[in-house]
């Protein structure tokens, strides 16, 4: 074992991440404003927290002290905010301070309240007093977040869907591949309406990949003046499937493709207001907007061979984007090509060692079938729906989208078992 190596796995004994919850999506909220009126620091704290977590970035926050009895009095002569937390302390007098404060409150104004084993008001009378949600202390940073977010992603007319991020570890490992075939897999399999945005916009490989031919695509979007608006994107989209689109990349070379860090940003946010997943296919480059998309990504998926550079890059990847997200779930990893004939490889063991979790699948080297796809602008599951790589992507789709894990098929006794067992 080389001393990198060894570096990089003695610095990782570390217990294993906890497992993610399935389907637990947070969607980020609007441009809002919180005021918090808390009880106690630790309260205080995860709001204060709470404020600096990606959902959260375009809402302001202010925090203070003196629970609900300094709203109450602070709002006598303020107009009151988008969202107002309360942390009730346990007050006998609770139900009293909510009445005075609905009297103050402006309409439209949503209340959060952070509350108290000792409180023993029924959850419908705080709803009678317009109340919108109310968490049980002691509260973690997440226990904010979520709540205040859910109170503007529970619209019906808005979706706000999620957005997955593919990137490889180190150029040319099958990032792209993978996000397009799991991609094809979240539409055809688990039925969500999905789009695939190409971000490699010089040298992007899905048109080729779902046979489609080169529209304008990102490019439009990107380099006009405007606010991309919901029609403007759906213009620019090519259907891949009934349920897949893309956003495909010019992949000319006229001009060149520098971006600031927000370039994305409106195209991102539109497309989440009308698309439940958006499959971001991220070029292996660290820059500024590379980076803003992943970590503004619901989920993330790394994608590595079993080397030793990428087995690095992985590592600074994850620990860069753990450190930068630290209520999110740890981006996902899966190894690519692995089994290549004569290729000395890091094993799948020192690889979850390293990265103190197992990979979501370990995808085998297979350069007739990978090949054959690429050349005909198939899916790896339009050649064969069964093969193993095809199973593997449906997996990798339900892990990254919190559908549970693939029933493992059936043997051919199975049925006959269960009318024995009756099972
Ligand atoms: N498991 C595999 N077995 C064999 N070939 C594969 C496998 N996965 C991907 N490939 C092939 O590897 C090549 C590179 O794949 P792809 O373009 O997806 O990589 P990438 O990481 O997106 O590269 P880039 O850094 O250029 O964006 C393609 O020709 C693809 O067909
Ligand atoms: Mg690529």
């Amino acid at each position: 074992m080389s001393d990198i190596k060894k570096k990089l796995e003695q610095a990782s004994d570390l217990p294993p991440p906890p497992a993610r919850p399935a389907n637990d999506h947070i969607a980020a909220a609007p441009r809002i404003s919180v005021q918090a009126f808390c009880e106690i620091e630790e309260t205080a704290a995860a709001v204060r927290s709470a404020g600096e977590d990606r959902r959260l970035a375009k809402a302001h926050l202010s925090v203070k002290m003196g629970g609900m009895a300094a709203a109450v009095e602070a709002y006598h002569n303020a107009p009151t905010p988008n969202v107002i937390l309360l942390e009730s302390g346990g007050r006998s007098d609770l139900v009293a301070l909510l009445d005075e404060l609905s009297s103050v409150c402006d309409p439209g104004t949503r209340v959060i309240v952070v509350g108290n084993e000792a409180d023993d008001v029924p959850y419908r009378e705080l709803v009678r007093r317009g109340v919108n949600d109310y968490v049980v202390g002691p509260v973690g940073v997440i226990d904010i977040v979520r709540s205040i977010c859910s109170l503007f992603s529970a619209s019906e007319t808005v979706t706000t869907g999620r957005v997955i991020a593919v990137v490889g570890a180190k150029g040319g490992v099958g990032a792209s591949t993978i996000a397009h075939n799991v991609a094809w897999a979240i539409a055809r399999n688990l039925m969500l309406d999905s789009v695939v945005i190409d971000l490699d916009l010089a040298f992007g490989t899905a048109s080729l990949d779902y046979n489609q031919d080169p529209l304008q695509g990102i490019a439009n979007a990107v380099f006009q003046p405007d606010r991309p608006d919901s029609a403007l994107i759906d213009r620019l989209l090519s259907k891949c499937t009934d349920r897949l689109s893309l956003l495909a990349a010019p992949a000319t070379l006229e001009r060149v493709y520098d971006f600031g860090v927000n370039a994305f940003d409106a195209i991102f946010d539109t497309l989440r207001m009308t698309t439940p997943c958006i499959v971001l296919d991220v070029p292996h480059q660290w820059t500024g907007w590379t980076r803003r998309a992943l970590e503004g990504a619901d989920d993330i998926l790394i994608v590595a061979e079993p080397d030793l550079a990428n087995l690095r890059n992985a590592k600074n990847i994850l620990a860069t984007l753990k450190a930068a997200r630290p209520n999110d779930h740890v981006p996902l990893f899966c190894l690519n090509q692995v089994g290549m004939p004569r290729r000395p490889e890091i094993d799948r063991g020192s690889f979850a060692k390293t990265l103190e979790s197992q990979p979501v699948a370990a995808i085998p080297f297979d350069s007739k079938l990978f090949g054959t796809a690429a050349n005909n602008g198939q899916m790896i599951a339009e050649i064969s729906a069964n093969h193993r790589t095809s199973r593997m992507f449906l997996e990798v789709a339900r892990k990254l989208t919190g559908h549970g894990d693939v029933k493992k098929p059936k043997g051919l006794l199975s049925p006959i078992k269960r009318l024995i067992v009756g099972g």
